[in-house]
């Protein structure tokens, strides 16, 4: 959150107006006494009987009440009922001259927020209506914040409006309170750490770090000194002592990312780190207390690893208690006009450069692609789109990369295509584009994905005429 939208709400909620107190009560040196007391703090109406006081909560924002338990028309906790039905918002702190249990007990049941006996001292009543204000004003800072992040094109920076992704939003914000796990699956570029960096950043732990492991991406040998860090001379080369992930995120978030790739020997370590919350350096024996909530991500089908024996059935509950399915960019298509404009500004930004907009018939196009490298894919495609687009002009479809489109495919389906040879060409131009896409056009990573010898690709990419645009 940025300072401007922090000075808002300072003015907006802090500084938006003194609370109201409504004092009820019939004997009038009461009321009186206690309009003095209270005035230069706060703005204060009065009433002398349930009928009035009533009417002014019906007739104006009231934020506090203070609630005589006698009064003439009717007993105040008959009143106090009245007004949690009006409006569960509205504290009431009850005044009475007896030091009744049970009527205390009654009140603080029907929802008040604190019993106080007559006569009172000023101080302390002082103090109780201070703690409910000081609890009005924090809450009111929050509600603006949820508010704030919650846009109606999406949440904070994940733009969506899909019914898939708004009941996502309800989950980041329920979960965020919590340090229970999560378990982010879905297809690549679905933007499953931005979901695990949304729950860190309004939740609990905000502030705190966030330590992400792409546990694909680091050998094997060397994964356990990356997580859990090794003393000096743990093993050949460790020449002096190593933190680890581990412990860089205490008091924080570890986000587990490709976390199927954990080889099984760290699966049993980090279960058992799950559930002791300590851990020893590798070579060490010093017992290293954590506080950590963990996030995992995979794109990978993690029950079947399961099944298949690849990953610990015991490690995939642990780590699953709050699971988060993020759909595939395709089953969500209303939003790509939504990212496309977002990624046209960032990306303009970035570029300096002015991009007015883009075509129509560029838009549908980009809608009807099937997208297998999801949001990442779209994104690096405007990225790219906006570096080489001129200052100032709107992007079409000519701009666009050829073959990448399903009306290229569609023609195989609907018998345009009559050509044997040509629709295959076809097909295998939409194919590898797809492939090339999702690896962000890395040759190697995509020939590994196709099964496919690396020279093989490049020839089939000469054959077909692709080239990264
Ligand atoms: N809903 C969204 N709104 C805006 N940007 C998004 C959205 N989803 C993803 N992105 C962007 O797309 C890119 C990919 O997202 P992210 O890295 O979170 O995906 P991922 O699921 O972790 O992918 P991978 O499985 O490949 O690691 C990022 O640049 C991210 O900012
Ligand atoms: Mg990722």
């Amino acid at each position: 959150m940025g300072q401007p939208a922090r000075n808002f709400i300072l003015k907006t909620v802090v500084g938006m107006r003194r609370p109201v107190i409504l004092v009820v009560d019939d004997e009038q040196p009461v009321r009186e006494m206690l309009q003095v007391l209270l005035r230069d703090k706060y703005m204060i109406v009065a009433a002398r009987d349930g009928k009035s006081a009533l009417e002014a909560i019906r007739s104006g924002p009231v934020d506090l009440v203070l609630l005589d338990v006698n009064l003439p028309d009717t007993d105040g906790i008959r009143l106090l009922e009245k007004i949690k039905e009006f409006d569960n918002e509205i504290g009431v702190v009850m005044l009475s001259a007896s030091d009744s249990a049970q009527q205390a007990v009654a009140s603080l049941r029907k929802g008040a927020y604190d019993y106080i006996t007559k006569p009172f001292d000023d101080e302390d009543l002082l103090l109780t209506i201070k703690r409910y204000t000081d609890k009005l004003t924090l809450k009111s800072e929050v509600d603006y914040l949820k508010e704030e992040l919650r846009n109606k094109n999406g949440y904070g920076e994940i733009i969506s409006k899909s019914p898939k992704m708004r009941a996502i939003f309800d989950l980041i914000q329920k979960v965020s309170i919590t340090s229970s796990s999560i378990l982010i699956t879905g297809e690549s570029g679905t933007g499953k750490e931005l979901v695990a960096r949304a729950v860190q950043s309004i939740g609990s732990r905000k502030g705190k770090p966030f330590v992400a492991v792409n546990c694909g991406a680091v050998p094997a040998e060397l994964m356990e000194s990356e997580l859990f860090g090794h003393e000096r001379g743990a093993f050949t080369g460790a020449h002096t002592k190593k933190i680890g992930k581990f412990e860089y995120a205490d008091g924080g978030t570890i986000f587990l990312d490709e976390v199927a790739t954990l080889p099984m020997h760290l699966q049993i370590k980090l279960l058992r780190v799950l559930q002791e919350k300590s851990f020893e350096r590798v070579g060490g024996n010093i017992l290293i207390k954590v506080d950590i909530r963990v996030m995992a991500a995979t794109n990978v089908d993690l029950e079947k690893e399961v099944r298949k024996g690849n990953f610990r059935e015991d490690l995939y509950y642990r780590l699953k208690v709050v699971p988060i399915e993020l759909p595939p960019l395709r089953e969500r298509k209303e939003d790509i006009p939504l990212l496309i404009q977002h990624f046209l500004k960032k990306h303009g930004r970035k570029c300096n450069k002015f991009v007015p907009g883009i075509s129509s018939d560029a838009i549908n196009a980009l809608v009807n692609y099937s997208w297998p490298g999801n949001i990442r894919e779209l994104e690096n495609l405007i990225e790219r789109l906006v570096v080489l687009a001129r200052e100032g002009q709107e992007i079409n479809y000519n701009d666009l990369p050829v073959g990448m489109f399903c009306a290229d495919i569609e023609g195989l389906s609907t018998g345009e295509q009559k050509d044997f040879r040509d629709a295959l060409k076809s097909f295998e131009r939409h194919y590898i584009i797809g492939i090339l896409n999702k690896t962000n056009w890395n040759r190697i990573e995509a020939a590994k994905e196709m099964k496919m010898h690396r020279n093989t690709l490049l020839a089939k990419m000469k054959d077909l005429g692709i080239k990264e645009s």
